[in-house]
């Protein structure tokens, strides 16, 4: 990551207040941004950005609807900014099955919105289209799925994104043929890292009750999964944004997944951090009660290839970097929370240190 590019380029985040959106506001700020956030309120609480007081780190922190079209075309006009990350999203599977309509609207139509509101604005150069791995037709037979593969969904959220990527694809040979914006999606696995609050996440589950000796209940624990830290996304959606400001030839989706021999079972990932949180947990499986892909693998090789990206930490590494942030975050919470943000920081130097010593 350049920081002489990103030094003062304005840059909207939707979804600034999620997950991935509070990690991506701390990287854009370590690299001198000009940030401005757009997304609802935090649902999960505590919550990442608000919990450790992130607006400080942007220059405006609008709390409004992506289905609000003309608050979204102000906002831009207003602030000019020459990239956006969308990454504004209803994210959960399991919220899928109970509010599929809301998902639709947020995930599809959002979409459709922050594309037509790049459509009339002079300023915006560059966008990345946050989707997933799961907007793959998947019939589990242990596809490596490459960027031109078939799209679908079983549930609701995956063929919501999938559909995204639809409406992306027509918006982009439709109104995004001439060099002066250009437009991409990216797709990654399963996050893990500090900070997220997401109801049902297994990370979240091992910290809040791994830590403190608690029964944690599982669901498919022979699901295998690609244990990715949020960090190495994060990073492959910079560089993309880097070579799509500057050169021809980068439009379009892109794979941005993990090491591919690194997928480890959900039960094996929660019995590596019982131990190394010396924990006492009694675990429980419970049946699970919707649909969830048994084996979802992305091939990023394009990425590898034509960004020099690829996933730098192994899955133990990732959990235990996630394992050391939330432990951290029980540590201090009630005393000092810029010391969370500090350590917040410090895990993306630690990350970029280790990006820069490993070899490709
Ligand atoms: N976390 C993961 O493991 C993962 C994996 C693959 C892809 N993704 C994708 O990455 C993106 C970010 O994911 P996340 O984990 O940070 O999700 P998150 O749920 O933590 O954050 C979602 C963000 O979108 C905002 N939002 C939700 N509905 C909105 C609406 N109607 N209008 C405006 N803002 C709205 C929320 O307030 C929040 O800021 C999403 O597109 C998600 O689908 C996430």
């Amino acid at each position: 990551m350049q920081k002489n590019f990103w030094k003062n380029k304005r840059v909207l985040i939707t979804g600034h207040t999620g997950f991935k959106g509070s990690w991506l506001v701390l990287m854009m700020h370590t690299l001198g941004a000009k940030i401005i956030g757009y997304a609802i309120d935090p649902i999960s609480k505590p919550n990442f950005f608000d919990d450790l007081k992130l607006s400080r780190f942007l220059i405006k922190d609008y709390r409004k609807n992506i289905n609000d079209i003309s608050s979204l075309k102000k906002v831009i006009k207003i602030n000019k900014p020459e990239i956006i990350f969308h990454m504004a999203a209803q994210s959960s599977v399991l919220v899928s099955y109970s509010e599929p309509i809301d998902t639709i609207k947020t995930n599809v139509v959002g979409t459709a919105n922050i594309l037509e509101a790049m459509k009339y604005s002079k300023s915006v150069k560059v966008g990345i289209i946050v989707t997933t791995d799961k907007v793959y037709l998947n019939l589990e037979q242990k596809k490596k799925f490459l960027e031109k593969d078939h799209l679908g969904g079983h549930d609701v959220y995956s063929g919501s994104k999938a559909a995204s990527e639809i409406i992306f694809q027509s918006y982009q040979k439709s109104f995004f043929q001439s060099d002066s914006c250009k437009i991409s999606t990216a797709r990654s696995g399963n996050c893990i890292g500090g900070g997220d609050w997401t109801k049902d996440r297994i990370m979240k589950d091992c910290a809040e009750k791994l830590i403190f000796n608690k029964k944690l209940v599982i669901r498919s624990p022979n699901a295998s999964r690609p244990w990715q830290h949020v960090l190495e996304p994060l990073a492959g959606y910079v560089k993309l944004a880097e070579k799509m400001y500057s050169r021809n030839g980068y439009s379009g989706s892109w794979n941005f997944g993990p090491n591919l021999k690194d997928n480890m079972k959900v039960l094996k990932l929660v019995n590596y951090c019982k131990k190394i949180l010396f924990s006492k947990s009694k675990i429980q499986i419970e049946k699970k009660k919707y649909y969830e892909s048994n084996h979802l693998s992305l091939n990023s090789e394009k990425s590898l290839k034509k960004l020099n990206w690829k996933t730098i930490l192994r899955a133990k590494e990732a959990i235990k970097m996630t394992l050391d942030w939330y432990s951290f975050y029980f540590k201090n919470r009630k005393q000092n929370k810029d010391k969370i943000i500090k350590f917040s920081i410090d895990q993306i130097k630690q990350y970029n240190k280790i990006i820069l010593k490993r070899k490709f």
